[in-house]
């Protein structure tokens, strides 16, 4: 039987990096000993507050079909919350809800994107852009952000990407895998040209409450960019709940009423019970938030003085997110040999970066979501394994 073009189109080239991740899974499953850095899940449960407000609403019927962008109690959650973290008044019409991030980003490009048109990435990138972006058969030209300039933006090259046929600059800020938040200059330099050459920026903000140092800067903030700006955001990471799929985007009404048509046909509104454990988590649940966010900051913290002490790593502090990048050529092997070899001999997996783009190429990706205890052991074994290799 034949299948459309699109499921090609949808494959993504990077799945090969979660091999290892998934036989890692399953050795755990299995009762064996190993420790799994390389997932990008929180370890914490969903605070008891959500869940005792999503059992509440199932138990007092909010189980019917829901309004298609979202509960207003919800949206109006996510319009103060932005309120608070941006200074920017917006209205709720500018907001719909998506079943997370990921189906944000997704309907973004279908409601931006038209076959040959193209779409610039900054990379490395979170691997689910690839496929999200050829989904409307537009083709992804990647910018990348070198890792020996510390994975940063710099003007040449997005200027040089932008062709008549860009239509939209897609990046994630902070970056999964880098940790990288671009700062108030790169920011400039992305508003700058998608104004002079009349682009949408899609702005995926899912760790941005998860940053440690300094402040975090919102490009729709930044003068004339709220017309031009979706700015994308989701619960999965902040508050512990990438299961329950609750995430949103932030734009103009007439994107919003664009992805509302397209919500319509393809999601018909998310759960309401949800939407109000989502509502919840956003009114009363900050505190968690923040404690969540020192513990990550703690993790970090020790993961880098711990690999920044074994020769031949070199890790990079992250200023945001759940994830460090450790360049791992001093080990002699490759990234993918580097995880091949370290699992074979130590159980601890971590994923090969190339699978974010050739510019992660020599890098690991480390998740710390896991306990101190844990993530000390595996160090500990990732120490012994460089000096096996000497
Ligand atoms: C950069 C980035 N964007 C989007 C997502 C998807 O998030 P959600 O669970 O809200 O769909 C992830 C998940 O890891 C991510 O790292």
């Amino acid at each position: 039987m034949k299948f459309s073009s699109l499921t090609d189109r949808v494959k993504g080239s990077a799945a090969d990096a979660w091999d290892l991740h998934y036989l890692a899974k399953q050795a755990e499953e299995r009762g064996e000993d190993v420790i799994i850095l390389s997932v990008g899940d929180p370890d914490f449960d969903t605070p008891a507050a959500i869940i005792d407000r999503a059992l509440k609403a199932l138990r007092d019927g909010d189980t019917h079909y829901t309004s298609i962008l979202g509960h207003v109690e919800l949206r109006a959650a996510i319009v103060e919350r932005y309120r608070k973290n941006s200074g920017q008044v917006i209205d709720v019409s500018q907001v719909i809800t998506t079943s997370g991030a990921q189906n944000a980003l997704f309907a973004c490009s279908l409601c931006l994107l038209d076959a040959g048109d193209e779409a610039i990435v900054l990379q490395p990138m979170y691997v689910t852009y690839e496929a999200t972006i050829q989904a409307p058969g537009a083709t992804l030209v990647p910018v990348v952000l070198p890792a020996e300039r510390g994975f940063r933006l710099d003007r040449e090259t997005l200027q040089n990407a932008i062709t008549e046929r860009t239509r939209v600059i897609f990046y994630a800020s902070p970056s999964n895998p880098t940790g990288v938040a671009l700062n108030r200059e790169e920011l400039e330099l992305i508003a700058e040209l998608a104004e002079r050459h009349d682009l949408w920026v899609v702005a995926d903000e899912v760790y941005a409450d998860f940053v440690f140092d300094g402040q975090f800067h919102h490009i729709a903030s930044l003068p004339g960019m709220a017309e031009r700006v979706i700015t994308i955001g989701s619960l999965s990471k902040s508050y512990a709940m990438s299961g329950w799929r609750v995430g949103w985007a932030i734009a103009p009404p007439q994107m919003i009423a664009n992805m509302e048509k397209l919500a319509l046909c393809m999601l018909y509104g998310l759960p309401g019970f949800i939407q109000q454990a989502g509502a919840e988590a956003l009114q009363h649940c900050v505190d968690d938030l923040q404690s969540m966010r020192e513990i990550y900051r703690r993790r970090r913290d020790n993961l880098f003085a711990a690999f920044s002490a074994i020769p031949g790593l070199e890790p990079l502090l992250p200023e945001a997110g759940m994830f460090m990048m450790v360049k791992v050529v001093g080990s002699g092997y490759s990234a993918s040999e580097f995880t091949r070899a370290l699992y074979a001999a130590t159980g601890v997996s971590v994923l090969d970066a190339t699978a974010f783009g050739a510019s992660a190429a020599g890098y690991v990706r480390v998740s710390y979501t896991l306990a101190e205890a844990d993530l000390e052991e595996a160090c500990n074994r990732i120490k012994s394994f460089m000096e096996s290799l000497t």
